[in-house]
């Protein structure tokens, strides 16, 4: 193992510490004795340059553009599996090996689909506007309450009973949330549909029966849709260390119900820096309005004096293409051919916002490209679905790889209370 040396100029003082090795990525060296070594602290706000854990999840190379859960590269999973194989790909490491084993999972979700009926109650106290995030954390903390024996997991069993159960809710409860919004009856889940198919029956569908939607007097939910919203779950489903899953992390360091630690991840992820852009992305483009705008628009995101920024673009990590947005940039495109058309104004906008930045030098220079919420939206508009549901489908994308990420650190007999530290300057 390699090592480090830090000298002090003020006093000559050398201190050696050692690096860590890893299998793709940066080498860390090990700072955990620092203060206790040299009487000095790091000091990273925002954690650019700190790595907060040891993991065998996900590894984004941000100068090449690369996304890999265990070691798979995203498209490969995009293209050949379903959400619910990488769902339990994530959580027990197994993708897979048939048809037979891809649908056990499948069923298993669908059979723990339905909701505790004391959890339907308490939409009844949620205002109609109320935004579906805030409802969704709310809820995700009463599952904590209803399912207690979740609180001291002690194998194996326990940890995959309590990703499958929460991963299996999270799509009822986003569709209870738009459709308790609108004041329309809530469709319980339909164990005969998959997945994706059954949160859009559960999310348009008409209570006791067929659905009328179309001239033909039947709702179609597409198998189109249904692949392409299933594909978008994919591409959200882990991305290593990010805002959200440091939160659920850091929370779960103290030792508190797994949900009570996702409840908060979700409230992370609204946030228009992180998974919130989704939504912002879509209104931002609204706000644009009409491509000759656009350069008005990119001048006023280079404006230091302007808190104006452009949704969509950017990234800690990437300072490439994210290769989601590039996968979902594909998926609009093919949408498109097969007639789910995409709103021809906001696509418009979008590919003169992204044309105009990129060949920009203050974005070239920063590395800003479009990042996974860029599209996304677009392709959701498409999709019919209601733009206060595009941060509560990125919920459902990550839930298993929060669940993932979770049992990595409760698993880890060496995972300590997350307690960092301060460069004091008060009084
Ligand atoms: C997600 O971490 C993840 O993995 C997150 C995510 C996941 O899957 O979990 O990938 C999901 O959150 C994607 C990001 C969604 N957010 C947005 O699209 C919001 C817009 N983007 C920015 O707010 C920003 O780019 C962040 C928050 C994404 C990243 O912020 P950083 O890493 O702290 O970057 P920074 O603010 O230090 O920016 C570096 C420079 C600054 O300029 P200078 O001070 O060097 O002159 O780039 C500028 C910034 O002002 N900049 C932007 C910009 N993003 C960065 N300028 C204009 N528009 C932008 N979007």
């Amino acid at each position: 193992m390699g090592s480090i040396t830090l000298i002090n100029n003020e006093t000559g003082d050398k201190f050696d510490f050692d690096l860590i090795d890893c299998t793709r990525g940066p080498k860390a060296v090990d700072f955990s004795k620092l203060f206790e070594t040299t009487g000095i602290f790091s000091y990273d706000p925002g954690y650019s340059s700190t790595a907060g854990c040891k993991s065998t999840i996900s590894f984004i190379d941000g100068k090449k553009g690369e996304l890999l859960y265990k070691g798979v590269a995203i498209q490969e999973l995009v293209d050949k599996y379903k959400f619910t194989d990488v769902c339990k790909f994530l959580i027990s490491d197994s993708l897979p090996q048939n048809d037979t084993d891809s649908l056990e999972f499948d069923l298993e979700l669908r059979h723990r689909s339905f909701l505790h009926e004391k959890l339907k109650r308490m939409f009844d106290v949620f205002p109609d506007r109320a935004h579906p995030m805030a409802t969704l954390s709310a809820l995700v903390s009463v599952l904590a309450t209803l399912y207690v024996d979740h609180k001291e997991i002690v194998n194996e069993e326990g940890y995959q009973t309590m990703a499958r159960r929460i991963i299996a809710k999270i799509p009822t409860m986003v569709a209870y949330c738009y459709r308790n919004s609108v004041g329309a009856p809530f469709i319980e889940p339909d164990v005969s549909k998959s997945y994706v198919e059954n949160f859009l029956y559960m999310l348009r569908g008409y209570p006791h029966g067929r659905m009328k939607y179309n001239r033909d007097g039947e709702q179609e939910i597409s198998a189109l849709e249904v692949e392409a919203l299933d594909k978008i779950l994919t591409l959200h489903a882990d991305h290593g260390q990010n805002a959200s899953t440091t939160t659920v992390r850091n929370v779960a360091s103290t030792g508190v119900h797994p949900y009570a630690a996702i409840s908060s991840g979700i409230s992370a992820l609204w946030g228009p820096a992180h998974g919130g852009a989704n939504e912002k992305v879509l209104r931002q483009l609204s706000e644009i309005g009409d491509v000759k705008n656009v350069d008005k628009f990119i001048e006023k995101a280079k404006d230091k004096n302007d808190p104006f920024r452009l949704m969509g673009f950017g990234h800690r990590v990437y300072k490439s293409y994210d290769p989601r947005a590039k996968t979902l940039k594909k998926i609009k495109d093919e949408l498109d051919k097969k007639g789910i058309k995409m709103d021809t104004h906001l696509s418009e906008i979008a590919q003169k916002v992204e044309e105009v930045a990129l060949k920009d030098d203050y974005f070239k220079e920063r590395g800003l490209y479009p990042n996974v919420d860029f599209y996304s939206g677009i392709i959701l508009t498409a999709l019919k679905i209601p733009v206060e549901l595009f941060t509560p489908i990125f919920v459902m994308g990550r839930m298993p790889g929060w669940c993932a990420q979770l049992i990595e650190h409760n698993k880890n007999p060496h995972a300590r209370i997350t307690r960092p530290r301060q460069v004091y300057l008060g009084k």
